[in-house]
């Protein structure tokens, strides 16, 4: 018995950057933004914390699948940085839910959802199971360098949920890391030893822009492809492609590399930056509310991130 996805939520900050306001910040323009990226604003917390918007994402996606918290039998979260480093930030949205059930993190950057789904389907395999929950809590915005155009331009906040439950929608699963600490990383951040001295660096995303784009591109294609495969479906037969967010044109790339249009692929990039693990979840709730999905649609979700690492699943909805 493996699952599906019965309830969806997302829920972002109030406070919108434009890339006009982003130029008033670093030396860039709107217009080298959304042509690099497909950007043109983002999310960025100032009123809210982190934890308030886990927990709206959380009871959205619990009310959209009918499912009280008392019910559930596990709660995922995956962040970068939670609200703290103890307890963790699953524990948080457990306690503010009000659930019993065993609560714990992944770090897994951006590919955290499709983790959390291959740690769910082993769950579900046991068979004492009925209900998980997943939640990503994502604040870029407070571990970026805000000097350096090149990164601070690319990201956002978000959160997002899914609840999933016993039943035949996934179809298929994989994940994949290639361990690699030069390409993408964010150091733990600073912290003094016994005598004073300042040890570490300073939290914030370092990467090289081209070669995540390289892996991007590639680990996207081949994710799609091998879960098609392991369904015994061809791409061609997909009728949503559901990518992480992090620039329209690694998503067009692998699209076109699928040999699928771009009209399959669901795209919010616009008004939400990259908000890493969060990214794939709110994609999936918009699309989810559009009411595009109809019964036993093939839904594909691929996603890449630090790590490196890569994932991808295949629903039938
Ligand atoms: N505004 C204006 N100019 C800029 C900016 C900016 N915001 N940022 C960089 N530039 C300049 C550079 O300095 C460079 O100038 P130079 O040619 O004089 O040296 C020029 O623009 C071109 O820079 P490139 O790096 O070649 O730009 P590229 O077309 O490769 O786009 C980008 C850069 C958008 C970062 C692209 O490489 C990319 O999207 N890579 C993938 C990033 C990504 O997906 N990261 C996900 C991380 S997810 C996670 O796990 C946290």
């Amino acid at each position: 018995m493996s699952f599906r996805i019965l309830g969806t939520g997302s829920a972002a900050p109030k406070f919108t950057l434009t890339n006009d306001q982003m130029a008033e910040i670093v030396e860039t323009s709107d217009e080298w933004i959304r042509q690099r990226t497909g950007i043109g604003s983002r999310r960025i917390c100032k009123d809210e914390n982190l934890l308030d918007l886990s927990v709206r994402a959380a009871e959205e996606a619990l009310a959209s699948a009918g499912v009280r918290p008392e019910e559930l039998d596990l709660i995922i979260c995956t962040t970068l940085r939670g609200e703290l480093i103890t307890p963790n930030h699953a524990c948080l949205v457990q306690e503010r839910i009000g659930a019993s059930c065993p609560a714990f993190d992944i770090n897994v950057a951006c590919t955290g959802l499709l983790y959390a789904l291959d740690i769910a389907d082993c769950y579900f395999a046991r068979g004492k199971t009925k209900k998980i929950l997943i939640v990503a809590a994502e604040e870029m915005s407070s571990i970026v360098d805000w000097t350096d155009r090149s990164t601070c331009v690319l990201f956002g906040d978000g959160t997002g949920a899914v609840v999933l439950g016993e039943g035949d929608g996934l179809r298929a699963v994989t994940v994949h890391a290639e361990g690699n600490r030069e390409v993408l990383y964010i150091p733990r951040g600073e912290g003094k030893l016994f005598d004073g001295t300042v040890v570490g660096e300073p939290c914030c995303v370092k990467m090289d822009g081209g070669e995540v784009y390289k892996f991007a591109v590639n680990a996207m294609t081949t994710g799609v492809q091998k879960v098609c495969e392991e369904a015994g479906i061809s791409p061609s037969e997909l009728d949503f492609v559901v990518p992480h967010q992090a620039n329209l044109r690694i998503i067009k790339a692998a699209m076109s590399r699928l040999h699928l249009p771009m009209e399959r692929a669901f795209v919010n990039i616009e008004s939400y930056g990259n908000t890493s693990s969060a990214s794939l979840y709110i994609a999936l709730d918009e699309l989810v509310r559009s009411g595009k999905l109809e019964r036993g649609m093939n839904v594909a979700l691929t996603a890449f991130g630090g790590g490196l690492t890569s994932g991808a699943a295949l629903f039938k909805w």
